[in-house]
């Protein structure tokens, strides 16, 4: 069923998966999506709110925020509660929802109370399950916020005032090894703090200096947004516009400079183009893992200055890979089919990375945008260089500047006298292997292990009509990102070695698979497991790493 746009990490959770279906022989390399292009699905006309910023959690729900100065949204907050906010740029009073629960299941939603302003802000799940939400602006700009998952509904965001050392606005977290969260950069900020602090003696510093972030901004002092990447080495990959690095936060020391992306274009903010950290595959054990970062689209240089004088010309069609893991790197540069700003991309279950929402000229920012690209796109890593690409379905709603989600170009909520009115509405995209025609050949697991520790074997259940072999059999596992400005924080996939496949009962099998081996691998926590059978993902599963 569904693919939510918002966050096509809904998809995850989906019932079923499919597929093109071609005659599948095993072992074969499948051909590029020639048949079906998906399907997209309408779940609301409206859901009331923007939704600016998204995570999936562990009970299946989507936590979604825009920012509380944009005036009224059309959703109002439940038992006559209002916020009373005298730092508020456009309401002291306001009664509106700025935040939202949807369940997946039941496709219905609840709103949820936002104190302080949440713009422009970053966040990460806990290894528990809890989200934390850092920073904003205004009043909002040092707080952290948590939202812990339950089970009656009554459950809402804690505010936790001053918990920030640096006015976070526009920058990047990530979840580490140990648990505690990073949080890089933002607006005029060159250095990174840690939560919670590993120190409570405040006069430790909370601070450090990343001087990376102030060679790499532009002209407007813009490189937000960073694209952050933690390494199976325990380092962090860290990218700003052109730029990008090794970095070790613990010893807060720059490894190594790689070469530049080619194409002088920023990819940042407001440039924005987005990256994935292509899965980290474990089948040959855990000493061989390559990292390899993928990053796609963004704007032109000039494109800003341009767009603010009316001017929307051509986003970026290219994307690079980098295999950040090897001694002297270089990038390797591809054409996407269509160009593309502010497109989010997202791991699917099967190792393919879907590039969605977006537009084709202009830049983000404010009404600097034109020409919605509302197809998506579906990148296969491992195919032949010239098959890798393929053009979905499009969608009939442009989904601009704020849409990880949903679109939302303007400042405020304008819905008439505007080019992209405001569109609140939230929808779902199945990718092809969705489809009926693949349900033979689609998993569905029936038991396993939920909670597995670090290199543990674990076992799954699962059954499949139409068994094919083992070799085309494989398992991830996904942790699902915090997804706002196009750039999916956290997210990454990591395939894991199966020891054996072994037949049960008629369409019964039983597999039994290696946990990662560390937590720079997969920082503890809960990630999404999908069994894939010929390139035909299971429904996901959540389980715990810990
Ligand atoms: C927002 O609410 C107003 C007033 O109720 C309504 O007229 C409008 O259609 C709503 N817009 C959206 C996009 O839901
Ligand atoms: C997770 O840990 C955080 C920080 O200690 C705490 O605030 C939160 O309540 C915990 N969540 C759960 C589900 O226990
Ligand atoms: C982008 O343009 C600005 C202003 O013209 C220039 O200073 C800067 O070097 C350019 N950036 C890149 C990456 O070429
Ligand atoms: C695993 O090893 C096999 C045989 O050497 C090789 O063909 C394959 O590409 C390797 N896969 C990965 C993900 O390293
Ligand atoms: C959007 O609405 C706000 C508040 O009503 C208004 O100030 C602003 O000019 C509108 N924006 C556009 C682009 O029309
Ligand atoms: C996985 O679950 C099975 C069945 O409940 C149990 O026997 C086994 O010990 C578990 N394995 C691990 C690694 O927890």
């Amino acid at each position: 069923m569904l693919i939510n746009f918002l966050c096509i990490k809904c998809l995850f959770l989906q019932l079923s998966f499919h597929f093109i279906f071609v005659p599948l022989i095993p072992s074969q390399v499948l051909p590029p999506y020639a048949g079906s292009q998906g399907e997209w699905n309408l779940l609301h006309e409206s859901i009331g709110i923007s939704a600016m910023h998204m995570q999936l959690l562990h009970d299946n729900r989507v936590i979604m925020f825009d920012r509380t100065d944009f005036g009224q949204s059309n959703l109002s907050l439940s038992s006559g509660r209002c916020r009373f906010d005298p730092y508020d740029t456009v309401l002291h009073t306001d009664c509106t929802a700025h935040s939202i629960l949807y369940d997946v299941a039941t496709n219905a939603y609840r709103p949820l109370m936002v104190q302080t302003d949440t713009w422009c802000s970053s966040g990460s799940v806990l290894p528990n399950g809890t989200l934390v939400q850092s920073g904003g602006y205004n009043d909002g700009d040092h707080v952290v916020r948590t939202f812990t998952p339950c089970d009656d509904d009554q459950c809402d965001w804690i505010e936790l005032p001053q918990h920030l050392s640096e006015r976070r606005w526009y920058a990047t977290n990530q979840i580490l090894p140990d648990g505690r969260i990073i949080i890089i950069g933002g607006r005029r900020q060159f250095n990174y703090e840690f939560y919670p602090k590993s120190d409570e003696d405040l006069s430790f510093p909370q601070t450090f200096m990343l001087h990376f972030l102030l060679e790499t901004r532009d002209y407007a002092e813009n490189n937000l947004y960073p694209f952050v990447h933690l390494l199976p080495d325990g380092n962090l990959f860290i990218f700003a516009n052109t730029r990008s690095i090794l970095f070790d936060y613990k010893q807060n020391k720059v490894l190594k400079e790689y070469p530049e992306i080619p194409g002088a274009d920023p990819r940042n903010y407001p440039s924005t183009g987005s990256s994935v950290l292509l899965p980290l595959d474990e089948r040959n054990g855990s000493t061989s893992v390559q990292a390899e970062i993928m990053i796609c689209g963004g704007a032109q240089n000039a494109s800003f200055a341009l767009a603010t004088q009316g001017v929307f010309i051509r986003a970026i069609s290219t994307c690079g890979r980098l295999v950040v893991s090897h001694a002297n790197p270089s990038w390797v540069m591809e054409e996407m089919p269509l160009p593309r700003v502010m497109g989010d991309m997202i791991l699917l279950p099967n190792g393919d990375v879907i590039i969605i929402n977006g537009a084709q000229l202009g830049t983000a920012g404010w009404e600097l945008a034109r020409g919605p690209m509302t197809r998506p796109i579906i990148y296969r890593p491992s195919e032949q260089t010239s098959r890798r690409f393929s053009v979905m379905e499009p969608s009939t709603r442009p989904r601009m500047y704020h849409s990880s989600a949903i679109f939302n170009p303007h400042i405020y909520y304008n819905f008439t006298n505007v080019v992209y009115p405001t569109d609140l509405s939230l929808e779902a995209y199945s990718p092809p292997y969705l489809s009926a025609e693949y349900a033979t050949v689609r998993p569905k697991i029936l038991s396993l292990n939920e909670t597995i520790g670090y290199k543990a074997t674990f076992q799954v259940r699962f059954s499949v009509e139409e068994y094919l072999s083992a070799g085309v059999v494989s398992v991830r596992l996904i942790a699902p990102s915090f997804t706002t400005h196009s750039f999916g924080m956290n997210q990454r996939m990591v395939v894991l070695k199966i020891l054996e496949v072994s037949h049960v009962t008629s369409y019964v099998y039983h597999l039994a698979a290696v946990a990662p081996s560390t937590a720079e691998i997969a920082p503890p926590g809960y990630y999404l497991l999908f069994v894939v059978h010929a390139e035909i993902p299971s429904s996901g599963m959540w389980v715990k790493m810990e």
